[in-house]
């Protein structure tokens, strides 16, 4: 009896400690929130006045959820979380009103403004902005100059701008979930080969900038084989801007964009897709449009490789399942 009544509290112990363990939020009531915050604000009001300092000071392995509160401000710093500083949330005042900016565009890889190394990262009501070409400020300007390069996995952004304008948003690895955020661009301004779903976004086209009939490309997505799970998803969305644009080009092989839903203005290249590279291999390539709306979502002129997805499939792509089989969306804390 005494044995039985040990095992069970030796059981009870041991389900507690490891639920503790997997608890990296901490929960009241239904609510889950944060372990603990960390204030950036500029005044010298807060914890610190950059977001850089805020991000070194979270312990590296990192295992509670942790907020750091950005003040209203135009932040002139690179930002970067290291994969060794997973369960970060970056929240800031507004996309207008917490502003980062950098110019950086020696190349590719040097130049982000914001740079997303670890898993589980969240990102709310902020924006990011690479401002070598962003405003553009003359035509030579048009050179890779990255906003930010997103390349840990379950990575949540929710209100968040990038500007920029080419290569505005690597989207590099890992599975991505955009809500209500706002990408601007001109030339190849999404691109990389995340598995990411943004839902209801902003797709901001600059291509007014461009030489004159020179036509940009909001996407130039890298998935590079047939089971590589990476892709883009745009849902119910809404492209709009100036000059015109197509809605992408492939940067590998196999790249795989899919638009749904959106409402697209009369600034899309009625042939709508560009092989790139791959002219007369389009064979492995998956861009494929259903549902949209706006007069430049006429399919009609569309290039005859692009691909008809097939009901079951469009309904797992625009599912958050498509980035969330495991439920890490649903245990994020508010
Ligand atoms: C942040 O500042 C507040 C107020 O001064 C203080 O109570 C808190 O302990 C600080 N937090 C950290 C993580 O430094
Ligand atoms: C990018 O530029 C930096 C200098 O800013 C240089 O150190 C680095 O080697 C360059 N990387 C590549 C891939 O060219
Ligand atoms: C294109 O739109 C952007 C953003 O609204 C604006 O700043 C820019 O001046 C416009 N360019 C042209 C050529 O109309
Ligand atoms: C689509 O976008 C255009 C241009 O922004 C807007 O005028 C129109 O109302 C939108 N259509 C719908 C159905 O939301
Ligand atoms: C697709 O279009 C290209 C050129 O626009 C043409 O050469 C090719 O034969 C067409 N392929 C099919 C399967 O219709
Ligand atoms: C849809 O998703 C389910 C579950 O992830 C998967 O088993 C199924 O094969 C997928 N179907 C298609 C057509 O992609």
């Amino acid at each position: 009896m005494m044995f039985l009544r040990w095992c069970c509290f030796a059981c009870l112990f041991l389900l507690v400690g490891l639920r503790a363990n997997a608890q990296i939020y901490r929960k009241v009531g239904q609510k889950k929130l944060p372990y603990w915050s960390i204030v950036v604000d500029p005044s010298g009001h807060g914890n610190f006045s950059t977001i850089q300092s805020a991000i070194d000071s979270v312990p590296s392995n990192n295992k509670y959820w942790v907020s750091i509160k950005i003040m209203a401000g135009t932040y002139r710093e690179k930002v970067t979380i290291p994969n060794d500083k997973p369960y970060i949330i970056l929240k800031g005042k507004g996309k207008r009103r917490t502003v980062v900016e950098w110019g950086d565009h020696d190349n590719t890889s040097q130049s982000p403004t914001f740079t997303s190394m670890a898993g589980n990262i969240v990102v709310k009501s902020m924006s990011f902005r690479n401002s070598y070409n962003n405003p553009m400020n003359g035509k030579s300007n048009v050179v890779a100059a990255v906003a930010a390069m997103i390349s840990g996995d379950k990575s949540y952004f929710l209100r968040v701008g990038f500007y920029g304008f080419q290569d505005t948003l690597w989207d590099d690895a890992g599975r991505h979930y955009y809500k209500l955020c706002t990408i601007q661009g001109a030339v190849d301004f999404i691109f990389g080969a995340a598995q990411s779903l943004f839902e209801r976004c902003s797709i901001s086209v600059i291509g007014g900038a461009l030489d004159p009939g020179l036509p940009g490309f909001i996407t130039a997505q890298g998935r590079t084989n047939s089971e590589d799970e990476s892709g883009f998803v745009f849902k119910e969305c809404k492209v709009f801007g100036n000059g015109t644009t197509y809605l992408g080009r492939p940067w590998r092989s196999n790249a795989r964009v899919f638009f749904y839903k959106t409402n697209m203005s009369n600034i899309i290249q009625p042939t709508g897709w560009n092989a790139w590279n791959f002219a007369g291999h389009e064979g492995g390539i998956t861009f494929a449009e259903y549902g949209n709306f706006g007069a430049g979502s006429d399919t009609s002129k569309r290039v005859n490789w692009t691909k008809k997805l097939d009901l079951k499939t469009i309904e797992n792509m625009t599912n958050t399942k498509f980035i969330d089989t495991d439920g890490w969306l649903q245990n994020l804390p508010s």
